[in-house]
């Protein structure tokens, strides 16, 4: 069903989205598009939520309890993005503004970018580029540039949810890897759908038993600094820790730390705790691989989540059912 009324919903994208799915959504709405595609500030937000019916943030907008009102005009805010911790889901609530998420679209591009990661940091590949580029190689030598092997190791996944199954199954289908795993919820074997894989029934036994840390579990709340000092310590000089989940899952000073004395192989990096600040001090650690929060940054799983979005809008003005309704 197609009327009038939904043909004038006001609706804001905070950033610039992929032109197809602009597209389709200025076709049916009064759509605002942030030419700019520069972050907008907590009281433009504020105002947005009063001036338009819908608004659509992502990860880099602030959407805390200070930018919700009693009584705004927006009644639906569509997160182009599956995590939410940026948006006070209970200020939300009582402000009686629906929130829906991406999930399923991004798993495969993010799990890519996780494996990616994992080599990169393992085969020292940034470093090997950069003395390249910065003309400081030296030529073929056998004890250049040694990394380890990732074949016969053992990945630990913390959150065997969507992406880190997918990760899982990746691992060990290209290189042999091992599974261990902690979940917050148990899972039976059949969720895992043939990915053979060890159950840890803490953090501290699954940092023991694996070789690389790979973080898939939601940020914010009591997952802010999970991976805190103790567990930091606890990984040593062997071991690899990969984020592409949320920044504020690890203590990132503290991780500056034991990057410094060594105490921890290395960190591959797509998120960050302040993003897009990365503290100096990290940028200048060799044994520290970052990338600007890359991990959906396909054109298709682009495509996907704001359609996603655009999905979710529709069916909301036209009073379906919501699928990924997450408050
Ligand atoms: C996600 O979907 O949560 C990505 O991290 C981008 O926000």
């Amino acid at each position: 069903m197609r009327d009038e009324t939904v043909m004038r919903r006001k609706i804001l994208l905070t950033r610039r989205w992929p032109a197809r799915v602009e597209a389709r959504l200025a076709a049916r709405y009064d759509v605002t598009l942030n030419t700019a595609d520069l972050p907008m500030s907590p009281a433009e937000i504020r105002q947005a939520l009063l001036d338009y019916d819908a608004v659509c943030p992502t990860v880099s907008d602030r959407l805390n309890a200070s930018v919700f009102r009693a009584d705004p005009r927006a009644c639906i805010l569509g997160n182009f993005g599956v995590g939410v911790n940026h948006i006070d889901l209970a200020a939300a609530r009582t402000a009686g503004i629906v929130v829906t998420n991406t999930p399923g679209v991004l798993t495969d591009a993010t799990a890519d970018l996780t494996i990616g990661l994992m080599l990169m940091l393992t085969r020292r590949l940034s470093e090997g580029e950069r003395e390249l580029r910065e003309g400081r190689w030296q030529g073929w030598r056998p004890t250049h540039m040694m990394g380890i092997s990732l074949t016969g190791r053992t990945l630990g996944v913390l959150g065997m949810g969507r992406i880190g199954q997918a990760v899982a199954r990746r691992a060990q289908a290209a290189f042999g890897m091992k599974i261990a795993y902690f979940n917050r919820r148990p899972l039976m074997a059949a969720e895992l759908e043939g990915i053979v894989a060890q159950p840890c029934d803490s953090i501290e036994t699954l940092i023991d038993a694996c070789d690389i840390l790979s973080l898939h579990c939601p940020g914010g709340g009591a997952n802010r600094h999970l991976i805190d000092a103790a567990r930091l310590h606890r990984m040593g000089p062997a071991r690899y820790l990969i984020n592409t989940a949320r920044g504020d899952i690890i203590d990132e000073a503290t991780l500056i730390e034991v990057l410094r004395q060594r105490r921890i192989g290395g960190v591959g990096l797509d998120v960050f705790e302040g993003e897009p600040e990365v503290p100096a001090a990290l940028r200048e650690m060799p044994n520290a691989v970052l990338l600007p929060h890359q991990g959906s940054a396909t054109k298709e799983t682009r495509e996907a989540m704001g359609m996603m979005v655009a999905d979710s809008l529709d069916a909301f003005f036209e009073g379906r059912p919501l699928v990924n309704r997450v408050a």
